[in-house]
């Protein structure tokens, strides 16, 4: 296991220490998320190295999900998901290597988390009128979909 993923200070460097203070400080924002947004534009196929690298750091066994007989079960409890998906050209032009919102939607289920609603803006490549068209759709969407969750709770 990485050093930096749970346990002990004892034996790391400082700069292991300061990532692993770091890690739990991430993790326990997590934990105590009830309403999650993320913001994933599409890099190559798949999310920003970024969002890898946190995704890496919150899933840890035995906290956020454990391993059992029957396949994993997450642990990460009752969670809203808001997912902003941007990508510079379509969803329906992707090929199978297509993996966006499909590692998105693997790392949030290993959790046990299922409530996730994706925001698109898609073509943002596609020239700055529809860059911009694509933009507001989907900072209204967003700003309903946030809106909803304060109106109803979690
Ligand atoms: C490194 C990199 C890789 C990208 N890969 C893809 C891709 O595979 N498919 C796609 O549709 N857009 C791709 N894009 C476009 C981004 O998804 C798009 O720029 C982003 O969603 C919008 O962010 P921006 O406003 O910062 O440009 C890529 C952009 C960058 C910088």
């Amino acid at each position: 296991m990485l050093p930096v993923l749970g346990g002990s200070k004892a034996g790391l460097t400082e700069p292991q220490q300061a990532e692993l203070e770091r890690v739990e400080m991430w993790l326990a924002e997590f934990l105590a998320a009830d309403v999650l947004v993320i913001g994933a534009p599409q890099y190559n196929f798949s999310i920003p190295s970024q969002l890898k690298a946190w995704f890496d750091r919150i899933a840890q066994a035995g906290r956020t999900f454990r391993y059992t007989d029957h396949g994993p079960v997450g642990l990460a409890g009752k969670k809203r998901v808001i997912v902003t998906s941007t990508r510079g050209g379509f969803r329906k032009d992707s090929n199978r290597l297509d993996l966006h919102e499909q590692t998105i939607e693997a790392f949030f289920n290993l959790l046990g988390t299922t409530d996730i609603t994706y925001i698109r803006a898609e073509g943002l490549g596609h020239g700055d009128e529809h860059r911009s068209a694509s933009v507001a759709a989907a900072e209204e969407a967003l700003h309903a979909a946030i809106g909803n969750v304060f109106e109803a709770g979690v």
